[in-house]
């Protein structure tokens, strides 16, 4: 139903943690999820591989044993993982998933290559990670030139919305995180009201696969932050997706 690309042209921008914070996220309120692994080192296979034995599940996944990249579709808990989605296989993949579940993430690989033109083509939001760095910023002006050239070549409006990483959590924000946001409000981008702030439980979760629990100590405030992201990109995307919604008010009401 609902297709979301995460993509930076820039690497290490978050991309990754987004998708699977957000799969998780919206699974675990009932949503099926359709994770797109677009990237060719495969990170969102190798979190899956992780996440899924932790949750108690041992699947048959059968990897490449040089590359540890998984081989083909997987699903747990409402998210199905699916490899290797190049650009031959983008669009077949994208309709097909569609089609069969409420939510298709498509995490992409930091370049802007024909992949990304054609995952964007079909998105409903391109949400853009940034780190509060220069070199973040422009990967996001190159990331948002190809959502217009995608739009361009879709005649359509493609959504799209700039979501800060890795910032300072504390009280007091560093000024380099607000000229950061400021640089992207000045360009008249949208921009996440949640910030996906610098946490342990995040950098945790690529080593055991859990995403933040809020029951854990220390865990509360990253839990916190992907609840938030979650209903935001559900009101971005309101009134096409009422799934969306529904899981957003669900997780409003525990
Ligand atoms: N909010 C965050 N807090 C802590 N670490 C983070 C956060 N976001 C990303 N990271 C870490 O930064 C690195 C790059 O993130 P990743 O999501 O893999 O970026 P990308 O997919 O854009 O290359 C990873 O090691 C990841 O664990
Ligand atoms: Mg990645």
């Amino acid at each position: 139903m609902a297709v979301i690309a995460v993509g930076n042209t820039k690497g290490g921008s978050g991309k990754t943690t987004t998708a699977i914070a957000l799969a998780t996220a919206f699974a675990g309120n009932g949503l099926s999820v359709a994770l797109l692994d677009g990237d060719p080192d495969g990170r969102a296979g190798e979190w899956f591989a992780v996440w899924a034995p932790a949750t108690g599940y041992e699947p048959s996944i059968t990897t490449d044993p040089k590359t540890e990249v998984i081989l083909h579709p997987h699903t747990h808990k409402g998210i199905t993982l699916v490899p290797n989605v190049d650009e031959d296989a983008m669009l077949d993949t994208v309709e097909q998933y569609s089609e069969s579940h409420d939510l298709v993430l498509i995490d992409l690989q930091g370049s802007a290559n024909q992949s990304m033109l054609l995952a964007f083509g079909h998105s409903d939001l391109v949400i853009i990670p940034v780190q509060s760095s220069r070199f973040d910023l422009k990967g996001m002006v190159k990331t948002v030139k190809t959502v217009r050239s995608a739009a361009r070549s879709t005649r359509r409006e493609i959504p799209h919305w700039v979501l800060l990483t890795r910032t300072s959590t504390t009280i007091n924000q560093t000024r380099v995180d607000r000229y950061t946001r400021q640089q992207v409000i000045d360009l008249n981008l949208n921009i996440y009201t949640v910030e996906l702030g610098h946490r342990t439980a995040l950098q945790k979760m690529t080593h055991d696969g859990l995403p933040p629990n809020p029951v854990n100590k220390g865990e509360e405030g990253a839990a916190e932050n992907i609840q938030v992201l979650m209903r935001e990109t559900a009101a971005i995307l309101q009134g096409k997706h009422p799934s969306m919604l529904a899981a957003a008010a669900a997780s409003l009401a525990e």
